[in-house]
């Protein structure tokens, strides 16, 4: 934890190796485009910069998903650039590179990567590095975004975060007594802050969505706990902090990246839809909104400068915007669980959409189409609420035509081959919508029996899986139960094998993963 290039970051233990389809070039076009501004161009190759790419792999499921982009990942622990290396080397992906640089060394070099991007993102970084590394970050952004590039900034927000401050200070400081490597100093650091809420410290109870973290201490996969807690900068973030060191980089605060964002219904209760509406300054609206949801975490989208488009020019991209399908089954009478709480939507409406997109992609155009009287306002909304829900993600238009769908499908094997091998991934890269969606370990290692050449058959699958699982000591869980007893693990690894094949033949062909 104390080594000298560290700037107080956490660097013995390398963090988690997530897969965020937030990056995606289609989702941040979307959401430009609710948000009144032009999608991402397609005239030219688009420069992708990930700021603090940390394992690489979100960066290498841009690449692989979206092979026209030029993807590059900065980040200044050698162990994560490794590591993102070996990724995209071990699925060929050569349109994906990684520079170990400090921000402070990108900030002063523009020859390291490209001198100009489209779009950089920078996630989960923020709220975790020092006031002069932030500062570093958002003058990379000033020097490289070229106009009308959009930069996505996610952070932990003060008001949903703010009282882990002290227990995260308490928990840094138990670890450097500790003096062991940060994951397993962790782990006992964690037990014994636990024990002053159990023993009624005053401190305590702290508010909802922070106490909510503090229950699952114990339970958290260690190194990414390490990276959350125990650098010395761990800070969240207040939107306006943030949003006047843009402006003052000449980027402006476009929208979040959150599908429902451009829905205000659902970011407050009637009685404060008035106070929100009639309040004209965005640094202190979006403040009263982060304070209404307790919002825990913000994935802020900025443009450099914000455009003008005609009313023709808006009508135009909305009308392009499209969803494919993630295969997830519509429940009648289930809620959705949207920023302001549960909400029940129209069964009416929404079973027919999600039954079509078994079938076939949706633009907008034919949401609008649905009910007779419906404007495209109304059709943007319930295209947020489908993407929000899991139902649909945005559609990468073409994705058919270019190599995607091989660069995805080396990358999906690379990850089922490091799951054979004790990894942990979940997640399957989906050509169609440009990122990963969700996915499990049966899953994912049944569509790799099956390209592998074993044949479509439900009990040689299951047997396959079943002796993975005892090889690599491993249990399947089932409602986050781990399942010891192995006849009920049968059923339940059958079950999925079903499910997996029933959707390497459906959902899994219109994603472009099969
Ligand atoms: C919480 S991780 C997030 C990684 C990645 N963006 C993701 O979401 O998986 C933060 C990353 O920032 C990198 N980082 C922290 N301080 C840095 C600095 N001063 N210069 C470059 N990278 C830094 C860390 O090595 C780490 O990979």
């Amino acid at each position: 934890m104390t080594a000298d290039w560290s700037d107080g970051y956490v660097v013995d233990v390398p963090y988690i190796e997530p897969l965020t389809p937030e990056l995606c070039p289609a989702r941040l076009s979307m959401a430009a485009v609710l948000h009144n501004q032009p999608p991402i161009p397609d005239s030219h190759t688009i420069q992708w910069i990930d700021v603090g790419s940390g394992s690489g792999l979100s960066a290498c499921m841009v690449a692989a998903a979206n092979p026209r982009i030029s993807v590059w990942g900065f980040d200044f622990n050698p162990t994560h650039v490794e590591r993102a290396r070996e990724i995209a080397n071990g699925a060929a992906l050569d349109n994906c590179t990684f520079v170990e640089a400090s921000f402070a060394a990108v900030a002063s070099d523009r020859d390291l990567g490209p001198s100009d991007a489209d779009v950089i993102v920078v996630h989960g970084v923020h709220s975790w590095v020092s006031p002069v590394n932030q500062r570093q970050i958002t003058e990379i952004i000033r020097q490289r975004l070229r106009p009308g590039g959009l930069a996505y900034v996610m952070y932990e927000t003060a008001t949903g975060w703010s009282s882990m401050v002290p227990i995260a200070e308490a928990l840094r400081l138990h670890a450097i007594a500790d003096g062991r490597r940060s994951d397993h100093a962790f782990e006992e650091a964690a037990r014994d802050v636990l024990r002053l809420a159990e023993a009624r410290a005053r401190y305590f109870p702290i508010g909802d969505p922070e106490s909510l973290q503090f229950q699952l201490l114990t339970e958290r996969n260690s190194s990414y706990a390490a990276h959350e807690y125990l650098g010395s900068h761990f800070r969240p973030v207040m939107f306006d902090e943030l949003a006047t060191i843009m402006d003052s980089k000449a980027c402006v605060y476009a929208g979040s990246v959150d599908a429902s964002d451009h829905i205000a219904g659902v970011w407050s209760p009637p009685e404060l839809t008035d106070l929100l509406a009639h309040t004209t300054d965005l640094l202190l609206r979006q403040m009263l909104q982060d304070l209404v949801v307790q919002r825990q975490l913000r994935q802020d989208l900025y443009r450099r400068g914000l455009a003008a488009p005609t009313p023709d020019a808006q009508r135009k991209w909305m009308r392009h915007l499209a969803v494919v399908g993630l295969g997830k089954e519509y429940v009648d009478g289930s809620a959705l669980t949207l920023p302001i709480g549960q909400v029940r939507v129209d069964d009416e409406f929404y079973r027919p959409l999600v039954d079509r997109l078994t079938e076939t992609t949706l633009s907008l155009a034919d949401i609008e189409a649905e009910r007779s009287g419906m404007t495209l306002g109304d059709a943007a909304t319930a295209l947020g609420f489908l993407v929000e829900a899991g139902f649909a993600a945005p559609l990468v238009n073409g994705w058919e035509t270019g190599s995607a769908v091989s660069s995805a499908r080396r990358l999906n094997e690379l990850l089922i081959a490091e799951n054979l091998r004790g990894g942990d991934h979940r997640a399957l890269v989906a050509p169609a919508t440009g990122a990963a969606i969700e996915s499990e370990y049966v899953e994912m290692l049944t569509l790799g029996a099956l390209w592998s050449g074993t044949p479509d058959d439900v009990g040689a699958i299951t047997s396959h899986v079943l002796e993975q699982l005892t090889r690599q000591e491993r249990l399947v869980r089932e409602n986050g139960v781990l399942i010891e007893n192995v006849e009920e693990a049968r059923i339940v690894v059958e079950r999925r094998v079903r499910r997996a094949l029933d959707r390497a033949q459906g959902a899994f062909v219109q994603l472009g993963i099969c």
